[in-house]
C-alpha cells in the first residue's frame, strides 16, 4: 500500500489531470477532497479528451474505486450532469466505481447566485470566481448553517423546508440588487430527483478509505486547484475557499498524515493564472503567443488564462508548505520555441529581497520580479520519451528548477497525451 497526494505548485491548471491519471494504473482508489465543479481536469485517454469537474479522473480507469471526500463542495444537478455526459462517452458511472461521502456540503442554486451577487457587489475588486457558488457554500460550512447530502437524501422533507426559508431570505436581497429571484418550488423538485439519483452513492467515506487501507489498497489524492488559491497559503483574497495544500487532502477525506507516503507537486514550465489577483511574472506577450496557438483556456469557463515566465518564489513556497517529495513539471513542450527563458529567482519589494510570497496581495501586486535568464532550447521535445533524451538546454532548466527548490524532478510532460510524459 502506498497513498500518494498530487497538488498544484501554482494558481491551479498545472496539468495534474494528466499527471493523475498516469499515477492512476498503480492505485486502487482516486479520492477528491476539496473544491467543487470550480475545478476542470482535462484527460486525453484513448485519444479522447474528457474534461472532468467533480468526478475524480480515475473514473476513466476499469475497475478503480472513486471517491468524493467530505471536504469536496458538491452540486446535485452538475454531478448527475457530469454522469450523464461521460454516459454518453461509454464511461459508466455507479456506486460500483464511485462513492461520495454523506457529509460533503452541497452547492445551492441561492450559493451559485449568491456568488454572482457577492462578485458584482464587489466591481473592481472582484475576485475573477468561476461563479459556481463555492465561496458561499463553503461560507456557509464555516459559518454552520450548510446543506450537505445526508441532509439532502435522509431527509428530503426537512431539507425542502430549509432550502425554501434560505431561498425566501436571499430573494429579498437579489431583488433589492435587481437580480433575478429563485423560484424555490422548482428548485426544491429539481433537487429531490437529483436525491433519489444520488442516494446509491451517498455513503461514509472516512470508513470506506480506512477499510481500503486495512486491505492494502493504495489511495491517490487528485488535488483540485493549486497552492496560490489555498485559502490559507494563497494570494487572499484573490483565491479559492478551500484548502487546495496537501493538508487539505487529510482533512477533506477523513485519511491521516500519517498514511500519506509521498506529495507529489506540479507545476507548468511557465506559470499561468485565471481570474483576478497579482501575478509577478505575467507577461503579455507569451500569453498572445500560446493564445494564437489555441492553447491556455480555462477548462471550466473557457476564459483566456493569463501567462508568464517561470516563478521560482512561488515553487520553493509551494514545495514548503505542501512537503513536496518530487515535482512533475508539464508542459515543456511550451517553451520549446523560446530563444531566452527568463526565470524568476525571487522578488524585490522596497529595496529588500525576498525568497517567500509576501502576505499582502498590495505587497504582492508591488514586488518586482528578479529573472535570470536561460538560454532556450530551440528544438521540438514533444516525441522525447527519456529524460537524458532532453536537449541539454532543458535539462538545465529543469535541474535549474530542482536546485531552488530542493525537489527531485521525477516526471516531465511534453505533450497532451498519455504517452508524452517523461518518468524519470
Ligand atoms: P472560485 O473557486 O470559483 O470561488 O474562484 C476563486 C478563484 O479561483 C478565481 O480566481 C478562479 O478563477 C480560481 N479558480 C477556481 N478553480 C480553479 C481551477 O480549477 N483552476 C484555476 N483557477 C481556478
Amino acid at each position: 500500500m502506498s497513498n500518494t497526494i498530487v497538488i498544484g505548485a501554482q494558481w491551479g491548471d498545472e496539468g495534474k489531470g494528466k499527471i493523475v491519471d498516469l499515477l492512476t494504473e498503480k492505485v486502487d482508489v482516486v479520492v477528491r477532497a476539496q473544491g467543487g465543479n470550480n475545478a476542470g481536469h482535462t484527460v486525453i485517454s484513448d485519444g479522447k479528451e474528457y474534461i472532468l469537474h467533480l468526478i475524480p479522473s480515475g473514473i476513466l480507469w476499469p475497475g478503480k474505486m472513486c471517491v468524493i471526500g467530505n471536504g469536496v463542495v458538491m452540486d446535485p444537478v452538475a454531478l448527475l450532469g457530469e454522469i450523464d455526459g461521460l454516459a454518453e462517452k461509454g464511461i459508466s458511472v455507479t456506486p460500483e466505481n464511485l462513492q461520495i461521502s454523506d457529509r460533503a456540503h452541497l452547492v445551492m442554486p441561492f450559493h451559485r447566485q449568491l456568488d454572482a451577487f457577492r462578485e458584482a457587489s464587489k466591481g473592481d475588486n472582484k475576485i475573477g470566481t468561476t461563479k459556481r457558488g463555492i465561496g458561499p457554500t463553503y461560507g456557509d460550512k464555516i459559518d454552520r448553517v450548510g446543506f450537505r447530502l445526508h441532509d439532502l437524501v435522509g431527509d428530503p422533507v426537512k431539507f425542502s423546508e430549509r432550502l425554501h426559508k434560505r431561498i425566501s431570505d436571499c430573494n429579498v436581497l437579489f431583488e433589492g440588487a435587481g437580480m433575478e429571484t429563485l423560484d424555490a418550488e422548482e428548485s426544491g423538485k429539481e433537487l429531490l430527483e437529483a436525491a433519489e439519483r444520488l442516494a446509491p452513492y451517498s455513503t461514509d467515506t472516512v470508513g470506506t478509505l480506512h477499510a481500503y487501507m486495512k486491505e492494502g489498497r493504495s489511495l491517490l489524492f487528485e488535488g483540485a486547484q493549486g497552492t496560490y488559491l489555498d485559502i490559507d497559503q494563497g494570494t487572499y483574497p484573490y483565491v479559492t475557499s478551500s484548502n487546495t495544500t496537501s493538508g487539505g487532502a487529510c482533512t477533506g477525506s477523513g485519511v491521516p498524515p500519517q498514511k500519506i507516503d509521498r506529495v507529489v507537486g506540479v507545476t507548468k514550465a511557465y506559470t499561468t493564472r485565471v481570474g483576478e489577483g497579482p501575478f509577478p511574472t505575467q507577461n503579455d506577450n507569451l500569453a498572445d503567443r500560446f493564445h494564437k496557438m489555441g492553447r491556455e483556456f480555462g477548462a471550466t469557463t473557457g476564459r483566456k488564462r493569463r501567462c508568464g515566465w517561470l516563478d521560482l518564489v512561488l515553487v520553493r513556497y509551494a514545495a514548503m508548505v505542501n512537503g513536496f517529495d518530487d515535482l512533475a513539471i508539464t508542459i515543456l513542450d511550451g517553451l520549446d520555441d523560446c530563444e531566452e527563458i527568463p526565470i524568476c529567482t525571487h522578488y524585490e519589494l522596497n529595496g529588500k529581497k525576498l525568497m517567500l510570497p509576501p502576505a499582502s496581495a498590495e505587497d504582492f501586486a508591488n514586488v518586482v520580479p528578479v529573472y535570470e535568464s536561460l538560454p532556450g532550447w530551440q528544438s521540438d521535445t514533444t516525441g522525447v520519451k527519456n529524460f537524458e533524451d532532453l536537449p541539454a538546454n532543458a535539462k538545465a532548466y529543469l535541474e535549474r528548477i530542482e536546485k531552488e527548490t530542493e525537489t527531485r524532478v521525477s516526471m516531465v510532460g511534453v505533450g497532451p497525451s498519455r504517452d508524452q510524459t517523461i518518468v524519470r
